[in-house]
């Protein structure tokens, strides 16, 4: 089987392959493609990458091109992760809304809808390129940000399409060392959008665990998260880490006024994480890596295509995929993010017990804020993005938002293809 990466140029590519060097017995893959613009990250990503098979002697061969159309021609599954306008644009996305008092992150509030703006039509773009070359059959599996709303865009437009997100799996990975069990064991009640998610249950053959979890854990998990273990409790569910740009949205501008943003701290880590890729005696995945938000994601993307290209059976995993009825407060054609049955038909999402208010009535206040961000990423236009804005739980004020659309339009200018 071939397997296409686009924005193969990562430094998370590497992370992604070692998952597939360590899947060697079930994911048969023979050929994977790295599709990048940026030559001179292909020239190092490429080599280290086969290194990196050659070692644990999986038998794939890399190839690496900056020509989309030949990277996913034959492809039986292509994941998407690229970032638009790279660590310079996610800077901006981190640090304008900030001026207004707004949280700065690259995919929740203002910033995130600047990366919607410029991702969803880039993303779309390539898609269509997939289904005309590849063909109707082949999967394209989502881990471009925000992956909520840029998998809406690619449904929306007919596409064989998932989303993916490691904020569950690590959890999972995280929670079994707590319990003590296998990873394999344990089954999430995942339930919310991607980056607005709970963990309202924790399955232990069966039986729930999450009380245990909240009882004899919630310090660990409170320093974790980020998020007050008393409120934990009083929710009975576990909110993952972007909560907390809600529930202490004021507290964390505080301290994003006053430090350096997350992009600057990436970009060194990414410079050196490319030295020591360049240094052909590496053969392994350098611990550096860990300092990446990615942990577990190359396990969830190659358990994910290990389902979707029918080599499992049925498997149940943490995916974003149409709501079609299972949040009865939210469209149908909402993308949500919760445990679904995933198989060579794609992912069918789980029935969801009824969704307690606290945490529906925010689920609902996003969904809508992204509806409207995918209007103005599809059809441009000041006021798209404005209304958008104003839709956002954490914006909400005519003012704000109308200086935060006028902000966003000016920083992101050349990469917004209406203006
Ligand atoms: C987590 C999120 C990803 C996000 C990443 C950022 O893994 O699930 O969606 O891209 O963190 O990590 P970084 O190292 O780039 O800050
Ligand atoms: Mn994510
Ligand atoms: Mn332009």
């Amino acid at each position: 089987m071939k397997l296409t990466v686009v924005g193969g140029g990562s430094t998370y590519t590497p992370e992604l392959i070692d998952g597939i060097a360590g899947r060697r017995t079930s994911l048969a893959v023979d050929e994977i493609v790295l599709v990048d613009p940026d030559e001179h990250r292909l020239s190092i990503i490429g080599p280290f990458c086969q290194r990196l098979l050659q070692h644990a002697g999986h038998p794939a061969k890399v190839r690496t091109t900056t020509s989309l159309e030949q990277g996913v021609e034959g492809a039986s599954a292509v994941l998407l992760q690229l970032r638009v306008g790279g660590q310079a644009a996610r800077a901006s996305d981190e640090t304008f809304p900030l001026t207004c008092g707004c949280v700065g992150q690259e995919t929740t509030g203002a910033g995130g809808l600047a990366k919607a703006l410029r991702t969803v039509p880039v993303v779309l773009d390539i898609a269509d390129k997939v289904r005309r070359i590849a063909g109707e059959n082949t999967w394209i599996v989502n881990f471009t940000n925000p992956v909520g709303i840029v998998t809406r865009a690619l449904l929306q437009n007919g596409h064989k399409a998932i989303g993916l997100c490691n904020v569950a799996i690590t959890f999972q990975r995280w929670t079994s060392g707590l319990l003590g069990v296998d990873p394999s064991t344990v089954e999430l009640e995942h339930v919310g959008l991607n980056h607005l998610t709970w963990e309202r249950g924790v399955y232990v053959d069966g039986v729930d665990r999450l009380p245990e979890l909240l009882a004899d854990h919630v310090e660990g998990l409170a320093e974790h998260i980020g998020i007050d273990g008393g409120l934990m409790r009083r929710l009975n569910m576990v909110p993952s880490y972007y909560l907390n740009y809600f529930y202490n949205h004021d507290a964390v501008v505080k301290k994003q006024q006053n430090e350096p943003p997350r992009a600057e701290v990436v970009a060194t880590v990414e410079k050196e994480l490319l030295d020591i890729y360049s240094d052909l005696s590496v053969v392994t995945k350098p611990e550096q890596l860990s300092q990446r938000g990615g942990a577990y994601y190359s396990e969830a993307a190659v358990q994910l295509v290990h389902a979707l290209t029918g080599g499992a059976g049925a498997e149940k995993h943490v995916v974003n995929v149409q709501n079609n009825g299972t949040l009865p407060f939210l469209p149908d054609d909402a993308v949500i993010e919760v445990s679904s049955t995933v198989d060579s038909s794609g992912g069918a999402p789980l029935p969801v017990r009824p969704v307690e208010p606290s945490i529906s009535g925010l689920i609902s206040h996003v969904t809508a804020y992204e509806y409207l961000a995918l209007e103005a990423a599809i059809h441009g236009g000041r006021d798209r993005v404005a209304n958008a804005l104003l839709a956002h739980p954490l914006i909400g004020q005519h003012a704000i938002a109308d200086q935060l659309a006028d902000e966003l339009i000016a920083q992101n200018r050349d990469l917004l293809p209406w203006v």
